[in-house]
């Protein structure tokens, strides 16, 4: 019986613990936030959401690049879009999406060969936000200043972002072709864009 009126207390001490937690008016997780004046806030918590892909060197205007400087870019999506991805293949609202950049370097420790990821030089957001950004297809892009974490502005439409990632993005303008867990998906669930598939075609 001492044993029961233990359980009994803790499950209520629990559930008074959760009700404080929602009555503190905890924000809700993962989604994007704004200043008043539309600048977003910067994403915290972001290097525990679910990791995608590291990118290499890549560049999508220069082949050649400067050879003596290295870039390593990490892709994160915030939880709650990667499991709505992973049932549906298709990105919900309030998703979250974020690239960043750091400097790849060989000189430290033990390392004799190859690179390992050193410094941020950029972070930039891709953010599914369907009431606030309907003239630009529900999505927009923000760009965090070098390392910082002051709030972003909003990167124009005209910048070049929209116009690359609407005409090769495999899925609703983003890069699901270099998301390796995430492109079987998509294939399955047939939510490959037109111009991807287009593209894809013209490569084979
Ligand atoms: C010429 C094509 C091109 C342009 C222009 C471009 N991107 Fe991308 N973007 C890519 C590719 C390719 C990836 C996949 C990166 C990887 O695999 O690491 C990507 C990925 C991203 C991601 C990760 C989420 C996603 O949508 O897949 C963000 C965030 C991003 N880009 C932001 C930007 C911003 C901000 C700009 C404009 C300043 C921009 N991009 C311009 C090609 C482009």
């Amino acid at each position: 019986m001492r044993r029961a009126s233990t359980l009994i207390g803790s499950a209520a001490a629990v559930m008074v613990a959760a009700f404080v937690a929602s009555a503190a008016g905890a924000p809700a997780p993962q989604g994007p936030s704004y200043t008043a004046d539309g600048r977003m806030v910067f994403p915290k918590a972001y290097r525990s959401w679910v990791y995608l892909s590291t990118g290499m060197d890549m560049s999508y205007v220069d082949r050649a690049g400067d050879p003596d400087m290295h870039v390593l870019d990490n892709v994160f999506v915030n939880p709650a879009a990667y499991e709505a991805f992973r049932r549906t293949g298709r990105w919900p609202d309030k998703t979250v999406m974020i690239l960043e950049a750091r400097r790849a370097i060989q000189n430290g420790s033990i390392n004799k060969r190859g690179r390992f990821q050193a410094d941020v030089v950029a972070r930039e957001v891709h953010v599914k936000d369907q009431a606030r950004f309907k003239a630009t297809g529900g999505w927009a892009f923000f760009g965090f200043e070098g390392a910082g974490e002051a709030p972003a502005r909003m990167i124009p439409a005209d910048a070049g972002c929209i116009a690359c990632h609407e005409g090769h993005a495999a899925v609703d303008t983003t890069f699901v072709q270099f998301y390796p867990t995430l492109l079987p998906l998509a294939r399955e669930k047939q939510t490959l864009s037109a111009a991807y598939l287009k593209e894809e075609s013209a490569v084979k």
